[in-house]
């Protein structure tokens, strides 16, 4: 795919301007980052078990620290003064209330460099929490909206991907998420240049602003993307009622639910998912930070757990939540006393729900049983 940086119109979502006189997208060679991002502290107690990480926008891996070398070196005025003004924004009251900061400070990512080095931030970090394979949402259309080309966001992603398993031990898939309050033909105009570039992706998924927008809104755009041999995944159950469960697996024909947890709302779609396996990504301190469930205590995972659902834990948008896959651990452990043998079977779960090949699966779940839990 050949690079095509628009690099003008910074979009009606952008934390900021731009400055004319600073080194920006079309100056060249993009500089080193200066600094390097901060990793997040490990918990000491946490007993890393190898997962497979199958809930996470790349963009929601975009920390603090990161997103100020990036508008340093694009020369994008960010409306935070420092690192404090910023994090002091990360108290969110629902999905949305998020889902706008997350957008504005996507301003900062302009170039191939950018994505690539927002990837390998998170591959690298991901490594230490016990990720072994990861399949990484992308949201092409968040991007295109503010005059950055696919082929800049998707290149810049799958260059990293491309050689994660060498370079952290991570194999890795690209899912093309749309965005559910756009209308479907975008998502479908999205798709069909993505299967143009030939793009490197296994799969699309659906994901922002849940409420309002149901899956049949969205029925051609699944059919389109099975047809073309893509796995499909969606958001549901988040903060949208236990209906558009049901329907993201008639209507969309998903392989697995991204979230899911309000299904615990409608006992025969709890029996329905437990005899069909089906795959809900859980993500406990997002649904903490977004106010899905009140306090991690009161999170429905050991009742899922109890009721035989297939459920992993994931981070979602680890930079804003308050952790990565391990700190979702060890927070599961420490507050709601989650046994180790949970956290095992999760972990299982996670590997095998994956789309990863037979051969990384057995070879994955053969490390799991070696790890000595
Ligand atoms: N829910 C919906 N859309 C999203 C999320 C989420 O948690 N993160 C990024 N886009
Ligand atoms: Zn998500």
């Amino acid at each position: 795919m050949e690079t095509n940086d628009a690099g003008t119109g910074t979009g009606t979502e952008t934390a900021a301007g731009t400055d004319a006189a600073a080194t920006g997208p079309d100056s060249g060679e993009a500089p080193e980052l200066t600094e390097a991002p901060e990793l997040a502290e490990i918990p000491v107690e946490a007993h890393i078990l190898p997962v497979a990480e199958l809930h996470l926008h790349i963009e929601g891996t975009l920390e603090p620290e990161l997103i100020f070398a990036l508008a340093e070196r694009n020369g994008i005025k960010l409306p935070y003064a420092d690192l404090d003004e910023l994090r002091s924004r990360y108290e969110f009251t629902d999905l949305q209330s998020f889902l706008d900061l997350y957008y504005a400070n996507m301003a900062v990512l302009r170039t191939e460099q950018d994505f690539a080095d927002m990837t390998r931030a998170y591959l690298s970090r991901a490594a230490l929490a016990g990720v072994r394979h990861a399949e990484i949402m992308l949201d092409p259309q968040a991007h295109l909206s503010r005059g950055v080309s696919l082929e800049t966001c998707v290149n810049g992603v799958a260059s990293v991907l491309a050689g994660s398993q060498e370079e952290f031990g991570i194999s890795t898939l690209l899912i093309a998420a749309f965005l559910r309050d756009l209308s479907e033909d975008s998502a479908l105009e999205v798709l069909e240049q993505l299967l143009a570039l030939d793009a490197p992706i296994a799969g699309i998924g659906l994901d922002s602003a849940e409420v309002g927008n149901p899956p049949a809104k969205f029925q051609r755009l699944f059919a389109r993307a099975k047809d073309a041999g893509l796995h499909r995944i969606a958001h549901a159950g988040e903060e949208g009622p236990p209906s558009y469960i049901i329907d993201a697996l008639d209507l969309l024909d998903v392989e697995r639910i991204d979230h899911g947890i309000r299904c615990m709302e409608d006992p025969d779609l709890v029996e329905r998912l437990v005899d069909e396996l089906m795959p809900l990504t859980v993500c406990p301190l997002s649904n903490v930070r977004l106010r899905a469930v009140d306090t991690l205590a009161e999170h429905p995972l050991p009742a899922m757990l109890a009721a035989g659902l297939n459920v992993s834990v994931n981070s979602d948008d680890p930079a804003y939540f308050g952790g990565y896959v391990d700190d979702n651990f060890a927070q599961l452990k420490s507050v709601i006393g989650l046994s180790e043998f949970d956290c095992v079977r999760m972990a299982a779960n996670s590997i095998r729900s994956s789309f990863a090949t037979d051969e990384r699966k057995a070879e994955l779940l053969a490390e799991l049983a070696a790890s000595g839990v």
